[in-house]
């Protein structure tokens, strides 16, 4: 697998990726948004080799039959360019929100997700930071926000402990289904 910085040519299956993952979903000019106002901050992770192929057919299927949410589309394999396929992706912004005034340069991870069959290989950490790079060098992020439900335990548990982001509070009914969020932070190391 192979880290890069995502292109415009990567946002059709970065949106594909984050609709078979993730309930959160996002437009696609929301995308846009992000890689023409950031375009260094965001990354996705490649494979040129099929393995998660075959498994990602069969755990379909099995989501089918289990009258899960999938579409025809949903879970086939999406290929950024020739024999590249997209198993993983991190979208990231700076914080450019007026409601939110911070006296720190903030960056935010919008969405991050891993597809089922390379999960648990460190795609997600290495995707993070990478991100986490960028905001700082690229961007002179001096902090980094994000939201996570309160029930995900793997996301929590990359964050809080591979990645030593804190919990700053929860937030009650973030998610439309009523879960609660736990808004993290974590400050970058900034050179002078
Ligand atoms: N349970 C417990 N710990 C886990 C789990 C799990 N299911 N999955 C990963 N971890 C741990 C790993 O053991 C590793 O810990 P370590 O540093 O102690 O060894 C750490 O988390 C990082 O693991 P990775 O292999 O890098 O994570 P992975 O590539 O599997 O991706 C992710 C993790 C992104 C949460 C993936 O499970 C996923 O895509 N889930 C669905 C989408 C999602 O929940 N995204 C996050 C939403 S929050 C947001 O987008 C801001």
């Amino acid at each position: 697998v192979t880290i890069r910085r995502a292109t415009i040519e990567d946002m059709l299956c970065m949106q594909n990726a984050n609709l078979n993952n993730l309930p959160e979903n996002y437009l696609f000019k929301y995308y846009m948004y992000h890689i023409l106002s950031w375009p260094e901050a965001s990354f996705v992770a490649t494979t040129t080799d099929d393995v998660g192929g075959p498994a990602d057919a069969v755990l379909e299927e099995l989501a089918a039959g289990s009258g899960c949410r999938v579409s025809a589309t949903k879970g086939d394999p999406c290929y950024v360019r020739s024999g590249e396929k997209l198993v993983g992706y991190v979208l990231a912004k700076m914080n450019d929100d007026p409601s939110q005034p911070s006296e720190a340069l903030t960056g935010h991870i919008t969405s991050l997700s891993v597809m089922r069959t390379y999960r648990r290989m460190g795609v997600a950490e290495k995707l993070m930071r990478q991100a986490l790079f960028a905001l700082s060098e690229v961007y002179r992020a001096e902090q980094v926000s994000l939201h996570v439900r309160q029930s995900n335990r793997a996301a929590l548990h990359l964050y809080r402990d591979t990645l030593e982001f804190e919990v700053l509070k929860v937030e009650k009914s973030y998610y439309q289904d009523g879960e609660d969020a736990y808004a993290m932070k974590k400050t970058l190391d900034t050179e002078a």
